[in-house]
């Protein structure tokens, strides 16, 4: 079925789509410009990732990111954003302490940046989490398989996932504590096939192979603005650090020569 480009997308659409078997598309975004081009590009679903981190502020890992960082960004995308859902994640410690911190902090991200929900790292260790939130009215998408927020356990960056019973008992326990959708990160192709035939909600791949009910990836690595990340999952659509660099050398060598600006670029 053509997706709609006129009606904005809602939680309850996310699980529409599964049903209806309709690939759902989501993109990290972190800032007006490229937020409102993703969302006139007919991106389902928007994610102001904790990646926010990596991409934008060049620190190593996702855990310095701060709530107030994601609600500051969160407030620019949802501002741009028309059509797509937008989820804003919650960064390393602003949901494990407790239930109760969770919903403060979640509440926090509903109410100061207009998003539709939030995103945790967790699936049955976070199910208590899950369903306060929940239960508080505060839609939230679960996070299992790789999670870059439990770096220093791992003690690496990415690590593939391949334990199939761990990986569908969090499904399954995200799904029951009441995530409208989850994020599988770095899992073989079949389990994620197996997970996504298994529950009811949406599941979103990112390096999880094609049988998932969606896809995302970080806007900078599929655009090649990432210097140097080409994980096998990650197709780069595009190159746009090369394109931006050839511009800003051409600028560099027009003005050292004297060649810019010229008479169509001046003022009489
Ligand atoms: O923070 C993020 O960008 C993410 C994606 C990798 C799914 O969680």
């Amino acid at each position: 079925m053509p997706v709609d480009l006129t009606k904005p997308v809602t939680v309850p659409g996310f699980s529409q789509a599964k049903q209806e078997g309709r690939k759902l598309t989501m993109l990290t975004a972190y800032e007006y410009l490229w937020a409102s081009l993703f969302d006139e590009a007919g991106v389902d679903g928007i994610l102001v990732g904790d990646t926010l981190g990596m991409v934008v502020q060049g620190k190593s890992t996702t855990l310095p990111v701060t709530l107030d960082e994601m609600i500051y960004h969160g407030e620019i995308v949802a501002r741009a954003v028309k059509r797509a859902l937008v989820v804003v994640d919650l960064p390393f410690l602003t949901f494990q302490v407790s239930p109760k911190q969770a919903v403060e902090n979640a509440g926090r991200v509903l109410k100061e940046t207009q998003a539709s929900a939030v995103k945790l790292e967790g699936g049955r260790n976070q199910a208590r989490t899950i369903e306060r939130l929940s239960n508080a009215d505060i839609p939230v998408m679960g996070h299992i398989g790789l999670k870059p927020q439990s770096v220093r356990k791992l003690g690496r960056m990415a690590v593939i996932q391949r334990d199939e019973e761990r990986l569908l008992a969090d499904a399954r326990a995200a799904q029951e504590a009441g995530a409208f959708a989850l994020v599988l990160e770095l899992i073989p192709q079949q389990i994620a096939r197996t997970i996504s035939e298994e529950i009811d909600i949406p599941t979103i791949g990112i390096g999880a192979g094609p049988h998932c009910d969606g896809q995302v990836l970080v806007s900078h690595d599929m655009l090649g603005l990432t210097p140097g990340f080409r994980p096998r999952f990650l197709k780069r659509y595009a190159e746009i650090r090369d394109l931006a660099r050839e511009a800003v050398e051409q600028y560099v060598e027009e003005v050292q020569q004297g060649e810019f600006p010229d008479s169509a670029h001046s003022h009489d």
